[in-house]
């Protein structure tokens, strides 16, 4: 089956990136938010990033327009319905996502796959809220989406090999390179990422150096493009914490427990660049 018409759940920071990566390798997308404030917001974003890079002469302006002309944007599920791909990127909450999977359920076409661009939740509870788990996956692009050139294709116990061959293709096709792993919480890479960087606040708050010193090490010891509270800023405390939380709940291995420090900066607000303060602040 071949994709023509996709679907994005969520214009935020991964759904925004998600739509960019899509119109510009010309696919039509129908972008779908929670409200028309919310919509209005993501689409303005979007619009910014590609008239930036106009304006840098990274992308032809005719570019920027056809890739803006393939965009639609809804606040109705139910707008989705003509759509052979659909990729949720809303909110990580696991009773959302499934009630979410199973609307779409109802409103796709049969031929439809469903697919979640999620880093923690669980893919197989997804596919069991639909009666098409066969054609339900994890699709898990990386922040900033169109920068990263990775998605993680997720398949659960009932996924068919067909709808990993399609969203593979498809995947390729938006310019980006695929890895597969099993629906095991956090997959490939953020198994391997959140412990380091829930350890990198853990030695910051034992004192072992400053926040700068740590991220300067990090980089430049080991060739990492950002140091742990530089990336973590761009992550989002927020969903650090929650991709730690969920770790930690399925394993119940002390590691992925998140730090006191991390929790207490998420009650207070501070969880990142999105909010112009986190372990750095942001002007
Ligand atoms: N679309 C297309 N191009 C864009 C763009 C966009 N939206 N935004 C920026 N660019 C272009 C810029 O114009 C720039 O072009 P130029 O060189 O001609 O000016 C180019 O991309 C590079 O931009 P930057 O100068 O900002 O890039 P850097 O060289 O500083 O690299 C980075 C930025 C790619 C983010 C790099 O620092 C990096 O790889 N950091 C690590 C990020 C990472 O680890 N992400 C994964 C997080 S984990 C995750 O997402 C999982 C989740 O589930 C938690």
């Amino acid at each position: 089956m071949a994709i023509q018409n996709v679907g994005v759940i969520g214009c935020g920071l991964m759904g925004s990136g998600i739509t960019q990566v899509t119109a510009q390798a010309g696919f039509n997308v129908t972008v779908v938010e929670a409200s028309d404030e919310l919509l209005q917001r993501g689409l303005g974003r979007l619009r910014q990033t590609l008239e930036g890079l106009v304006e840098k002469g990274r992308l032809e302006a005719k570019a920027k327009d056809a890739a803006l002309a393939r965009i639609t944007g809804s606040a109705r599920l139910e707008d989705l319905k003509g759509c052979d791909l659909v990729v949720a990127a809303m909110t990580e909450n696991h009773t959302l996502k499934n009630e979410t999977f199973a609307k779409l359920d109802r409103i796709c076409a049969r031929h439809a796959i469903l697919a979640s661009n999620t880093s923690s939740c669980n893919v197989t509870a997804m596919a069991a809220a639909t009666t098409r788990p066969g054609q339900v996956l994890g699709l898990h692009f990386f922040n900033p989406v169109p920068l990263m050139k990775l998605v993680e294709v997720v398949r659960t116990i009932l996924t068919d090999d067909a709808a990993v061959k399609t969203v593979t293709e498809w995947a390729r096709a938006v310019g980006k390179t695929t890895v597969q792993a099993k629906d095991s919480t956090a997959f490939i890479v953020n198994r391997l990422l959140v412990p380091y960087l829930l350890d990198a606040i853990r030695v910051y708050e034992n004192g072992l150096a400053s926040l700068e010193d740590i991220d300067q090490a990090m980089k430049l010891g080991c060739g990492y493009p950002m140091g742990p509270f530089t990336l973590l800023d761009l992550v989002g405390l927020d969903t650090t914490m929650f991709v730690a939380e969920v770790m930690f709940e399925e394993f119940r291995e002390p590691r992925y427990a998140p730090p006191p420090l991390l929790k207490r900066m998420v009650m207070a607000g501070h969880l990142g660049r999105k909010t112009g303060r986190g372990f750095y602040t942001y002007h």
